[in-house]
């Protein structure tokens, strides 16, 4: 049935438009991919499981208006200033993220779903990145068209980039070893995407915070150790890093004011949208190769989204 419907999808050489595109195939929609270059490598990957592309830049709306045309849904995701040199100014991603919405309206797309934040719409939080996916979901609910907003947690993912330590054996983040912190596995995104694509008449009008496992510190060292065959302990980053790095140091408090620890309800989203993975089920799947290369990667800065 899905075959006649075309979803467009944002940021589909990236990992959460590449996942939801990746899971609307799989679940038998017609992809469109908006991307920047055509012939790359991740576009070509696109192109072999049947997803179609449409080249623009969010810079260029009418490349967005002519990517849209005749879409039934829209993912929309941008990229931001937490992303440092890959990434883009607070001021961009709320024009973007807008646009997106603002044209979608105007061509009457049937359903929007924006990706967001677990830190969005809980009071101003300091750090432009989050306060702009406030504003963006602020945007979309006043335009009225029918979408849904997912507030993803930080992605597993992000456990494992450089720059944490793994390869020194010592796994360092946020939370204290005994503290909880929500985590998403970015496949999971996909596959939470594609049910709320699928199913209209329950999504439409929501706002969904997201999330697969939640795990402390200790519970990080275990899985980590189990997985990686060899001891590794857990450490918050120590303080003279937070205090030095204003970014780092924010994320901190909000992980301890719960913000960005998150505050999703797996239980019920895993009776919503089935099985979602924790970290020792994605450390076992996708995340074991970049376990693997975490714990060979040289030193490095940490590097954030
Ligand atoms: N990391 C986390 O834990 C986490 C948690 C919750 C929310 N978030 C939010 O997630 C967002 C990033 O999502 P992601 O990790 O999926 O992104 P990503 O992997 O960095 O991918 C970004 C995508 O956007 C495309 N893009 C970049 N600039 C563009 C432009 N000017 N015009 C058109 N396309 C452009 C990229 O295309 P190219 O391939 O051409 O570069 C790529 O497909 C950020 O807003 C972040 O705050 C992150």
């Amino acid at each position: 049935m899905n075959q006649n419907k075309t979803v467009l999808v944002f940021g589909s050489t990236g990992q959460q438009g590449g996942a939801v595109a990746k899971a609307l195939r799989t679940n038998g929609w017609s992809v469109r991919a908006f991307v920047r270059q055509l012939g790359g490598a991740k576009a070509k990957a696109l192109e072999a499981i049947g997803v179609g592309l449409h080249q623009g830049t969010f810079s260029d709306f009418s490349s967005i208006e002519k990517a849209m045309s005749g879409a039934y849904g829209v993912f929309s995701v941008q990229p931001s200033s937490g992303q440092g040199a890959h990434g883009i100014s607070d001021e961009q991603e709320l024009r973007y993220g807008k646009a997106i919405a603002d044209i979608a309206t105007a061509q009457g797309v049937q359903h929007l779903v924006y990706t967001s934040v677990a830190a969005a719409g809980k009071g101003k939080t300091g750090l432009g990145h989050f306060d702009s996916k406030t504003q963006i979901e602020d945007h979309i609910r006043r335009l009225g068209i029918n979408s849904t907003i997912v507030r993803p947690v930080t992605f597993m993912e992000m456990l494992l980039l450089p720059g944490m330590g793994l390869e020194q054996g010592t796994f360092r983040f946020f939370m204290r070893p005994n503290q909880k912190m929500q985590f998403i596995a970015v496949d999971d995104i996909g596959k939470i995407v594609a049910s709320v694509f699928a199913y209209p008449e329950r999504f439409s009008g929501r706002t969904i915070e997201i999330a697969g496992d939640e795990i402390t510190g200790n519970g990080l060292q275990e899985a980590f150790s189990r997985a990686g065959r060899k001891t590794i302990t857990y450490q918050r980053f120590p303080d003279s890093l937070l205090q030095q790095n204003a970014l780092l140091g924010r994320l901190a408090e909000l992980v301890d004011d719960g913000r960005c620890a998150g505050v999703a309800d797996i239980n019920a989203l895993r009776s919503e949208f089935g099985c979602l993975m924790t970290v020792e089920q994605w450390l076992a799947g996708a995340g074991k190769p970049l376990l693997r290369a975490a714990l060979r990667a040289p030193a490095a800065a940490v590097a954030l989204r």
